[in-house]
């Protein structure tokens, strides 16, 4: 269940404070408390977050769902350490990222987090093969086992164990993004953060990352996070949060791309009734 925003409800959870690797099922893989982030100062400051709280529990695939201009992208990158909160806390596992210098957080990013961005940013000149270990050559952990054997699951549950010695160039859209979703999982993070991933691919090629996103979950035990417009897409998730004017205002357990569908069309008609929105100027 993800905790959602406001109420007394579970906490931060027990793994929290505690290092990673000691958590039970329901452990918050990432975290954030009354989280607010104003871009910009004056008359022209926007509240992109406007105290957001909301747990993404680890073993699970959440979608984070509301209208353009949300904050749903904002959320997702100062969950993830991309960017800094103005207030309110942001874990993850059970490091406070505000805490953290400069230093530390590269760090944490490196070896504890995955992104996969609606651009594949894959480095060109680099095989496919060579995509994918990247962030483990980078961290230099790439020489044990255990990541040679993870690595080698992961290119098949990518599918790409034919095109390993391909260069991105190479490849179709769809199986770009299959080489960054690897990537993301390569070096075994607590979490995956995937922004609009499906949003340059065709429905089909869409439906492969977002399987591929699902299994990672399911059968390897991995954490996602994923931003989307698309209910379809939102439908692979175990659960849906919904932005609106920078704040939580619903979540959804076991959603359909119906259930998401209507839930979206509801807040359409009612956002512009959400008292104390952002106000910025449009
Ligand atoms: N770097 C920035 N400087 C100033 N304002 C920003 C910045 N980034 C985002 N914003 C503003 O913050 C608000 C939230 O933006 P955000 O990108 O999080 O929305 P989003 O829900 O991801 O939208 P979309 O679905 O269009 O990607 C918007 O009003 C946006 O204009
Ligand atoms: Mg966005």
């Amino acid at each position: 269940m993800t905790t959602a925003t406001g109420q007394p409800g579970p906490g931060p959870g027990p793994g929290s404070g505690s290092g990673p690797g000691s958590g039970t099922a329901t452990r918050d893989a990432a975290r954030v408390t009354d989280a607010v982030k104003v871009y910009g100062s004056g008359d022209t400051a926007v509240r992109a977050l406007d105290g957001v709280s909301v747990g993404f529990p680890a073993g699970r695939f959440t979608a984070i769902m509301g209208p353009s201009g949300s904050g749903k992208s904002t959320l997702m990158h100062c969950a993830a350490g991309l960017d800094t909160l103005t207030s309110g806390s942001a874990r993850i596992g059970g490091a406070e990222l505000g805490a953290l210098d400069d230093r530390r957080l590269t760090l944490l990013r490196r070896d504890r987090v995955g992104f996969v961005f609606q651009a594949f940013n894959l480095v060109p000149t680099l095989t496919v093969a060579e995509n994918i270990t990247l962030p483990m050559d980078l961290a230099k952990k790439r020489g044990d086992r255990a990541s040679a054997e993870w690595t080698d699951a992961l290119i098949d549950v990518v599918g790409l164990r034919d095109r390993l010695h391909h260069r991105p160039a190479e490849l179709s859209g769809g199986q770009q993004q299959r080489v960054a979703v690897a990537r993301a999982f390569a070096g075994r993070p607590d979490v995956v953060f995937a922004d609009e991933p499906t949003g340059n691919l065709d429905s089909r090629s869409g439906e492969d990352v977002l399987r591929l996103l699902g299994r990672a979950v399911r059968q390897m035990d991995r954490t996602v996070v994923m931003v989307t417009h698309d209910p379809v897409a939102a439908a692979h998730a175990d659960e849906v949060v919904f932005l609106a004017d920078g704040r939580l205002v619903d979540t959804m357990t076991d959603p359909t791309a119906d259930k998401v569908l209507d839930r979206l069309k509801e807040f359409d008609t009612t956002s512009a009734a959400v008292p104390g929105g952002k106000g910025a100027p449009s």
